[in-house]
C-alpha cells in the first residue's frame, strides 16, 4: 500500500493539486484501519492456491489493496451519509476539508462534503485500476475481478440506500428487512468479495465463487452485527468511532430492533429523546444503554450470532476442501464474532 501510494503521489505531480492532496490524506487514512479486507484478499488465495510458495505475487497484493481502496471510498461516502465526524480516530475526510474553510464557517460544511464526495471517487477510481494488472497472473482474472467489483459495489450502493431509507422510516422494519441491509451495505463487500477475489485469482472455478458468496455474507453479517454492538458499547479510543452514532442517526439495527420490542411505553418514551435525535447527548445515549441493558439486548444478539455461526460452519463444511483450510476459516468466523474492534 505504502509503495502504491508513493508511486501515485510522484505521478500527481505536475498534475492537478487535489490528487497529491487526497493521496496524502489517504495515506494517514489507511493506516488507522484494520486492513481486514486485503487480509483476506491474501487469505483466501493462500487457501484456494495450488502452488504454495513462500511470497505472494505482487498481482494479488494488487488485488488486495484494491479492496481497502474499496472500502476506504466507501468509508469516506459513508461518513458523510451518517454524519459522523470521527473516523479511525481522526476527523472524518468530510471533516478534514470543512476544516479548510474557517474563514467562510456558513459554507465549510458544503464544501467538506462536496470535496470528500470528490475524494471517494478518486480513491474509488484507483481501487478499479489496480486490478488491471491481475491477468499476469492467469489470463481471463482481470474481466472476472471487473464484474465483481462493479457488482458488488451496486449492492453495497443499493444497501447503503436501503440503511438511509429505513433511517429515515418512523416505522420499524422486521427482522429480515433488517438482516437484509446488513448482507448487502456490509457483507458483500467486507467479506464474500475479498474471499472470492482470492478465489479467483486462485484460478478456482465458479462454482467455489457461489459457496464463497454464501459463507461470506453470513460471516460478514456477524462482523455488522459486532460493528453496530461496539458502535454503542464500546468507547472511540478503541473503535476510533463516534458512539451512539446509529442512535442519533435513526439507524435500524438490530439493537434497536430488540430494544423496541421489549421497552415500556415509559422507556419507549426516553428511546425516542435519543433515536433520530442528532443533539442527543451523552446522558440520553446512556439511558439508552441501561434501557437495553435491562433488556438484555446483548443476550439477544448473542443469540442471532450463535445462529449464524452454526449456519457458517455447515457452510464450510459443504465446501470440498482439506481440513486445515476449514479450520482456518472457521477460525475467521471465530475472529468476527468475538472481536472487540
Ligand atoms: C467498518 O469496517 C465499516 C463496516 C463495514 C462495518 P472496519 O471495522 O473493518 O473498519 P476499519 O477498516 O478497521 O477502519
Ligand atoms: C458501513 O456501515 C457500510 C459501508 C461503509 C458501505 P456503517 O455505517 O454501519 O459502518 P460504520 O459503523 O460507520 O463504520
Ligand atoms: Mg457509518
Ligand atoms: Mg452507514
Amino acid at each position: 500500500m505504502e509503495t502504491f501510494l508513493a508511486s501515485q503521489l510522484k505521478s500527481a505531480s505536475g498534475g492537478p493539486a487535489w490528487k497529491a492532496d487526497v493521496i496524502r490524506r489517504l495515506n494517514r487514512f489507511v493506516r488507522g484501519g484494520k486492513l481486514l479486507r486485503s487480509s483476506l484478499v491474501c487469505y483466501s488465495y493462500r487457501l484456494f492456491e495450488q502452488e504454495q510458495s513462500d511470497s505472494l505475487p505482487g498481482a494479488i497484493l494488487d488485488v488486495a489493496i484494491a479492496t481497502e481502496l474499496l472500502h476506504a471510498a466507501l468509508l469516506i461516502h459513508d461518513d458523510i451519509i451518517d454524519d459522523d465526524d470521527v473516523r479511525r480516530g481522526q476527523p472524518a475526510i468530510h471533516r478534514q476539508y470543512s476544516d479548510l474553510m474557517q474563514k467562510r464557517p456558513a459554507a465549510a460544511d458544503h464544501f467538506g462534503t462536496s470535496m470528500a464526495l470528490c475524494a471517494g471517487d478518486m480513491v474509488l477510481s484507483m481501487s478499479f485500476g489496480l486490478l488491471a494488472g491481475a491477468d499476469s497472473i492467469r489470463p481471463g482474472t482481470v474481466g472476472k475481478l471487473n464484474n465483481l467489483f462493479a457488482d458488488t459495489l451496486v449492492t453495497t450502493a443499493a444497501g447503503q440506500m436501503q440503511d438511509i431509507n429505513l433511517g429515515a422510516l418512523a416505522n420499524r422494519p422486521d427482522k429480515r428487512q433488517i438482516y437484509e441491509v446488513m448482507r448487502a451495505k456490509t457483507a458483500m463487500y467486507s467479506v464474500a468479495l475479498p474471499l472470492i477475489a482470492g478465489a479467483i485469482t486462485a484460478g478456482q472455478p465458479s462454482a467455489l465463487y457461489r459457496q464463497l458468496q454464501g459463507l461470506g455474507l453470513i460471516i460478514g453479517t456477524i462482523f455488522q452485527i459486532r460493528d453496530d454492538e461496539l458502535g454503542v458499547y464500546a468507547k472511540t479510543e478503541t473503535t476510533g468511532k463516534p458512539v451512539g452514532s446509529d442512535i442519533r442517526e435513526g439507524k435500524k439495527t438490530l439493537l434497536h430492533y430488540y430494544v423496541w420490542r421489549a421497552a415500556s411505553p415509559q422507556e419507549q418514551e426516553r428511546l425516542s429523546n435519543a433515536f433520530g435525535n442528532p443533539d442527543a447527548s451523552a446522558s440520553d445515549i446512556a439511558a439508552v444503554r441501561k434501557i437495553m441493558t435491562r433488556h438484555q439486548v446483548r443476550k439477544h444478539l448473542q443469540l442471532d450470532v450463535d445462529t449464524l455461526e452454526r449456519r457458517a460452519r455447515q457452510h464450510i463444511d459443504r465446501i470440498a476442501m482439506d481440513r486445515a483450510a476449514k479450520q482456518e476459516l472457521c477460525r475467521l468466523v471465530a475472529y468476527c464474532s468475538r472481536r472487540k474492534a
